[in-house]
C-alpha cells in the first residue's frame, strides 16, 4: 500500500487517522546507508538531517550505520562534528543539547575518496565491510548517489567491480538511489537507464523525485479517488482548465554551474511538474500497489501530445530574471549570478501549455509555470470549473468554481464557489472553503526527504520515478528544445518579484485565460 504511511511510531508526529486499519508496521531491515558525496550539500542540507529525524522519531534500525563517501580528508570524529553543525542549522527542531544526538553521531563514519578511483573503491569496500561487522547490517547497502549525474555511470560500474552491486537474493540486499536530473535528454537518459540496468536490476534502482516525497503531492491521489464528489468532476464535462504552479523567491543560490547547463524545463519540469500533473490527471489504477500506479502515470505522460518544434512560440514562454529590488534589497540578475554565462539565455522561468489527448481531457487545457526569483515560494495545482451555463439574472457576474491543491508553503485544499451576500437584496460573491493540514491534523508536515529516504531502506519504490516514466518525460521535453533552438526562442527578461515576464500572460490570453493571481 501506497501513499498512506503505516509506519511512523508517532514520536514526533500525532496519530495519523489515515492509518487506521491498515496493515502493521514494516520495520526497516538492518542496513549501512552510503553517501557518496556525504560531505557535500544535499547531504548536509536534507539527507543527513532527515536521517537525525528518522532516528529521533524511531524508525531506524538497531543495527545501523552511515558511511560518507567524499573528498574531504576527515576522522569519523571530525565528519560527525561537521554533521552536527550541519543539522542544527537545517533542521529547525534541534536543539543545542539535543539528548539522541550522541547516538546518532556513533552511527556515522567517513571514507575519503582520492583521485585513484579504483583504489577508492576497494577502500570503500573494506570500510564498509569493517563497518558491517561492527553494527551487524548483514550485507544490506544502499548507495546514495548524491554526486554529479556525471558520475552516476561510472560509479555504478566502480561498484560492481568492486562487488558491491550485486545482493544475494533472499539473504542480503543492494540499492541504488540516485538524485535527479536523470539525463539531460531522452538520449542521454536512455543510455543512462542502459548502463544502470546492465549492473543493477530495475527493482534495485531508486530515481529519486523530492516532490513524490510532499505529504501534499501523494494526497492528490487519495483526494482524487477516496472521494465521492471530486471524481465525478475530473473530466472534460466539467473542467475548463488546470494550472500548475509551481514558483519560488529564490535565485539559483550556489547553483549557478549546474543551472546555466540544465535551465528550468529540465530542472522542474521535466521531473516535479509532469509527476504532479500524472497525478492530477491520470486513469484511476487497478489497486494502489506501486507498479499499478506508476503504471497509470506513465501512460498518462505518453498521452500528452508532443508540442510540434514549430509549435513552441504560441504555447511556450522562456524567462529570465533581470537584476532588481526585492523585498528591498538588492538582488542579482540571472547572468550576474557565480557561474553563470554573462550572456547566458538560459531559462530561470518557462510556462507551457499541454493538450492530453485522451477521452477524459479532450480539449481541456494544462497549463504550467515555474520560475526562480518570482513574487513568492508557492507551488498550486488549481482545477478551474466550467462556469455555469445558465446564471439566474443578467446582474451578476458569476465566477467559475475552482478546487485547488495547495502543495507548499500553506499545504492545503480550498474549493472556491459563490454565496449570497447577507443582506435584503441579492447579491452573489464568490468565497472559499479552506482546508487546512495544520489545523486539521495539527501536525507538521514531515519533510519529502524522510519518507523517501525511509521507503528506500524499506524497499519500496513507490514514491521514486520509474524507467519508462522517466524516458516518456524526456519524450515530451525533447521537441520543445528542440523547437527553442530552431525558432532561436528568447528568454525574456522579468524583474525579481514579478509573475515572470509579461509575454506568459499572452498564453493564456490567446485563449481568453488568466494566471491565478498567488
Ligand atoms: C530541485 C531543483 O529539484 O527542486 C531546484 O533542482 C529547486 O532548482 C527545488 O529549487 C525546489 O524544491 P522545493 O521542494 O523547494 O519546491
Amino acid at each position: 500500500m501506497m501513499f498512506v504511511d503505516s509506519r511512523l511510531k508517532n514520536q514526533d508526529y500525532p496519530p495519523n487517522p489515515l492509518r487506521k486499519g491498515l496493515p502493521r508496521e514494516k520495520a526497516v531491515m538492518p542496513c549501512v546507508f552510503v553517501i557518496f558525496g556525504g560531505t557535500g550539500d544535499l547531504a548536509h542540507r536534507k539527507l543527513l538531517p532527515s536521517l537525525y529525524h528518522l532516528y529521533r522519531s524511531g524508525l531506524l534500525p538497531r543495527k545501523f550505520a552511515i558511511l560518507s563517501y567524499a573528498s574531504g580528508d576527515l576522522t569519523d570524529d571530525q565528519y560527525r562534528e561537521s554533521i552536527k553543525e550541519a543539522i542544527r542549522s537545517f533542521l529547525p527542531s534541534m536543539s543545542a543539547e539535543d539528548s539522541k544526538w550522541e547516538g546518532f553521531a556513533r552511527l556515522l563514519y567517513h571514507c575519503r575518496r582520492t583521485a585513484d578511483f579504483a583504489e577508492s573503491m576497494l577502500r570503500l569496500k573494506k570500510r564498509l565491510i569493517e563497518i558491517d561487522t561492527i553494527v551487524g547490517a548483514e550485507g544490506n547497502y544502499l548507495f546514495y548517489l548524491a554526486v554529479p549525474p556525471s558520475a552516476f555511470a561510472a560509479t555504478a560500474r566502480g561498484l560492481h567491480d568492486v562487488g558491491l552491486a550485486q545482493d544475494r537474493e533472499g539473504r542480503s540486499w543492494r540499492r541504488l538511489v540516485l538524485e535527479k536530473p536523470f539525463g539531460t535528454d531522452l538520449q542521454s537518459a536512455r543510455n543512462l537507464n542502459k548502463e544502470l540496468q546492465s549492473i543493477f536490476r530495475e527493482e534495485q534502482i531508486y530515481r529519486i523525485d523530492h516532490y513524490l516525497g510532499k505529504e501534499t503531492v501523494q494526497n492528490i491521489l487519495v483526494f482524487r479517488f477516496a472521494n465521492e464528489f471530486v471524481e465525478p468532476l475530473m473530466n472534460s464535462n466539467y473542467v475548463d482548465h488546470i494550472q500548475i504552479t509551481v514558483a519560488e523567491s529564490i535565485g539559483v543560490e550556489q547553483r549557478g554551474k549546474f543551472y546555466d547547463k540544465t535551465g528550468a524545463l529540465r530542472d522542474m519540469v521535466q521531473n516535479h511538474l509532469f509527476q504532479v500533473t500524472s497525478l492530477v490527471c491520470m486513469e484511476l489504477p487497478s489497486s494502489l500497489d506501486p507498479e499499478a500506479v506508476r503504471e497509470e502515470k506513465t501512460k498518462l505522460l505518453r498521452s500528452i501530445k508532443r508540442i510540434r518544434p514549430e509549435d513552441v512560440t504560441t504555447v511556450t514562454v522562456r524567462g529570465q530574471y533581470a537584476p532588481g529590488v526585492f523585498l528591498g534589497e538588492y538582488v542579482k540578475g540571472y547572468r550576474e549570478e557565480d557561474d553563470v554565462a554573462p550572456n547566458s539565455d538560459v531559462e530561470t522561468y518557462v510556462a507551457l501549455k499541454l493538450n492530453i489527448d485522451n477521452r477524459r481531457w479532450h480539449g481541456v487545457p494544462i497549463y504550467l509555470r515555474t520560475g526562480k526569483r518570482l513574487a513568492k515560494r508557492v507551488s498550486e495545482v488549481a482545477i478551474s470549473l466550467r462556469n455555469v451555463p445558465h446564471t439566474l439574472s443578467d446582474d451578476f457576474e458569476i465566477q467559475p468554481n475552482v478546487i485547488s491543491l495547495q502543495i507548499q508553503p500553506d499545504e492545503g485544499i480550498s474549493v472556491r464557489f459563490q454565496a449570497k451576500v447577507p443582506g435584503l437584496t441579492l447579491n452573489i460573491r464568490p468565497v472559499r472553503m479552506d482546508f487546512k493540514y495544520g489545523a486539521a491534523f495539527a501536525s507538521s508536515v514531515p519533510e519529502a526527504y524522510e519518507r523517501l529516504l525511509l521507503d528506500a531502506m524499506l524497499g519500496d519504490a513507490s514514491l521514486y520515478a520509474r524507467d519508462d516514466f522517466v524516458e516518456a518525460a524526456w519524450e515530451l521535453v525533447d521537441p520543445i528544445i528542440e523547437g527553442w533552438q530552431l525558432t532561436k526562442m528568447p528568454a525574456h527578461s522579468y524583474l525579481p518579484g514579478s509573475w515572470g515576464p509579461k509575454e506568459s500572460d499572452d498564453i493564456m490570453a490567446r485563449d481568453g485565460r488568466r494566471w491565478r493571481r498567488l
